[in-house]
């Protein structure tokens, strides 16, 4: 029985290595070669193959990703585990790319970005860290990591999610109390996983609940976002500046009004990056665990979609 990387040659190197020390017992293939689909028990991918049935004996689908919202569960057989990644590169690189987002739009870095480019050399004022209240949409694990991080600068911290609860934060739940939530939130953080309820989540409505002048992080997933209504969100003043990771399509077109806005930054969907070494080691520790009849770290509940 064996382990299919159906991905990149480089990461699949990496992990081939890794496996052969850790897990001598399990084959190791790489999607380039000549495969018996009747030996795949696990498959680590960033899409679901079409012809993913024709793996009868499969047992557990790893995503590449921190994300699953690209696979497509109505092709995955009902028995098979869906796991999303769950790596120490991950949340290292998401924890830096937040901790970077946050205090750029706190310290005004896009305008003064905006100021640069006309040669204008003038201070802007600034709230102080303990007056800037930072609000997390979503509380999963990369949130928690990135908050961990933020706390010693003195942002008061708020997370809106369906029930969990972080000490040190204040916690908004559920439908109802999201107008709350994004009342009290200057620098808005999305980090939502996609899902049916998320999509589209930031839209107008959305943005009318926070204070003139808020500012949004968006490391969550592209179609999260209606970008219509950010740039008039921008153009009005409800928001002083967005920096986006992510996109609806990626990249944007040619020309898109959001390349050349003032206000808002662009990276190329890069805040967070699975890393072959830690992410060999955490898909290792995931098939021990399936091994002894334990559930893997990062199993989607298929219901929830995350
Ligand atoms: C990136 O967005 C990922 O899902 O890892």
């Amino acid at each position: 029985m064996g382990f299919l990387f159906n991905s990149d040659a480089a990461r699949g190197a990496v992990f081939r290595q890794i496996f052969a020390r850790e897990l001598p017992d399990l084959e190791f293939y790489h999607c380039s070669e000549n495969i018996d689909p009747d030996k795949v028990r696990y498959l680590l991918t960033w899409n679901v193959p079409g012809d993913v049935s024709r793996y009868r004996s499969l047992e557990v689908l790893f995503s590449i990703g921190a994300g699953v919202d690209q696979f497509k569960p109505e092709i995955i057989p009902d028995h098979v585990k869906v796991v999303r990644m769950v790596e120490d590169g991950i949340i290292r690189m998401m924890q830096e790319y937040v901790v970077l987002g946050v205090l750029a739009l706190h310290r005004e870095m896009l305008a003064y970005r905006e100021q640069q480019s006309r040669g204008v050399w003038q201070a802007l004022t600034s709230s102080q860290a303990t007056e800037r209240r930072v609000g997390f949409l979503g509380l999963g694990m990369l949130a928690q990591a990135a908050i961990h991080r933020l706390k010693p600068f003195g942002f008061p911290l708020a997370a809106w999610s369906r029930r969990k609860v972080v000490e040190g934060v204040t916690c908004f739940h559920g439908e109802d109390q999201l107008a709350g939530f994004l009342m009290e939130t200057d620098i808005l953080v999305c980090l939502l996983p996609l899902t049916e309820q998320t999509r589209g989540i930031l839209n107008a409505r959305l943005f009318s609940f926070l204070p003139m002048g808020a500012r949004l992080l968006h490391v969550g997933r592209g179609p999260q976002l209606d970008q219509t209504a950010l740039i008039e969100a921008l153009d009005g003043g409800r928001l002083a500046g967005a920096m986006l990771d992510v996109t609806d399509p990626e990249p944007l077109p040619e020309g898109h009004a959001l390349w050349s806005h003032p206000k808002v930054m662009i990276t190329p969907h890069i805040a967070s990056v699975t890393q072959p070494h830690t992410a060999a080691l955490s898909v290792i520790e995931n098939i021990r665990r399936h091994r002894a009849g334990k559930n893997p770290i990062g199993l989607v509940d298929r219901t929830r979609g995350y």
